[in-house]
């Protein structure tokens, strides 16, 4: 049998992470920066990443063992299979780390078993993956990862592809600190638990800046966009999602001229991303913001091949 092949693609959330999880929608762009996959027929089926040095069985004990397994467990055929996964993505970053690679495991195992599948079918297929790192994920990440490009994606639904009039020509920054998008997801769960009233009202404040962003980026009014991303920012921080580095970064891109920014993704940590007019823009954004980031880069989102630097 050739190597299959597989690719999922890292993601960053524009509007709507965490309302997302409780039903209301969210906007998100594919990164071209993700996780490629080569699986083999083998003797025993076992997944190693790239460049974690990490070689694995479906039987060990860690939750990229676990979610292979979970995987591997929907396809009829129990021919073994060595997958190896690289990765060009920060983990615990809010980057769609973990449905990249369950996303790149997926195409390249469906290629093996011979399972024809849309994109859109492997994305929401790929949430037995996801399940195993967040426990109660919406499913954008997997969709976005698969799908490629820009989605409006709400829980349960097919996702809905999003052409944007221009690129989105963005600044992403780590703010150096992870965060376990499962014990924050669960936090924001128990908030909405104990303050129904308070936490609804953001999420409903939150779906208008989804909708909002979606027709701002679909006309091209980048500074509309800047400034539902700078409100969203706000109404994450009320939901406690927002960090004192995280803080730092924002202020620093807007000190520089971006025309929004906000946290994306998880948060409490993780990364955050800033809009800038256009790539030269970005860039001169970007220089403002490295002293305060453990990790920067420029990319223009929303177009297929979008151009990084690190
Ligand atoms: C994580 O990228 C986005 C969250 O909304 C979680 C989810 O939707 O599963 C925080």
């Amino acid at each position: 049998m050739d190597t299959a092949r597989g690719r999922g693609a890292g993601k960053i959330i524009l509007f709507g992470e965490h309302a997302v999880v409780h039903g209301t929608p969210a906007l998100a762009a594919a990164l071209g920066l993700g996780v490629s996959a080569e699986a083999n027929a083998a003797d025993t089926s076992r997944i190693s990443i790239e460049p974690w040095s990490l070689d694995l069985s479906p039987d060990d004990d860690h939750a990229i063992a676990r979610a292979f397994a979970a995987l591997l467990a929907t396809y009829e055929s129990a021919q073994p299979v060595h997958v190896h996964l690289k990765v060009d993505l920060p983990g615990g970053a809010g980057l769609g780390c973990s449905a990249a690679m369950g996303v790149a495991t997926c195409e390249a195992l469906d290629a093996v078993y011979q399972v024809e599948r849309s994109r859109l079918e492997r994305g929401a297929h790929t949430l037995v993956w996801e399940h195993v790192f967040h426990g109660n994920p919406s499913g954008v990440d997997n969709a976005v990862s698969a799908a490629g490009g820009v989605v409006l994606f709400r829980r349960g639904q097919t996702p809905e592809p999003v052409v944007p009039r221009h690129a989105l020509p963005l600044v992403i920054a780590h703010s150096g600190e992870s965060s376990s998008t499962k014990e924050i997801v669960a936090m924001v769960g128990r908030q909405y638990e104990r303050e129904r009233e308070r936490v609804q009202q953001a999420f409903d404040a939150i779906e208008s800046v989804v909708m909002n962003g979606k027709l701002a980026i679909e006309q091209g009014e980048l500074k509309s966009v800047g400034q539902l991303m700078t409100m969203n920012q706000l109404l994450l921080s009320g939901l406690m999602l927002s960090t004192e580095r995280i803080e730092t970064l924002c202020r620093a891109a807007e000190g520089a001229g971006a025309l929004g920014a906000k946290l994306t993704g998880a948060g409490a940590g993780g990364c955050m991303i800033a809009l800038a007019e256009d790539i030269e823009h970005a860039r001169e954004i970007e220089k403002a913001m490295v002293p305060h980031a453990s990790m920067t880069f420029v990319t223009a989102a929303g177009i297929s091949g979008p151009t990084e630097s690190s």
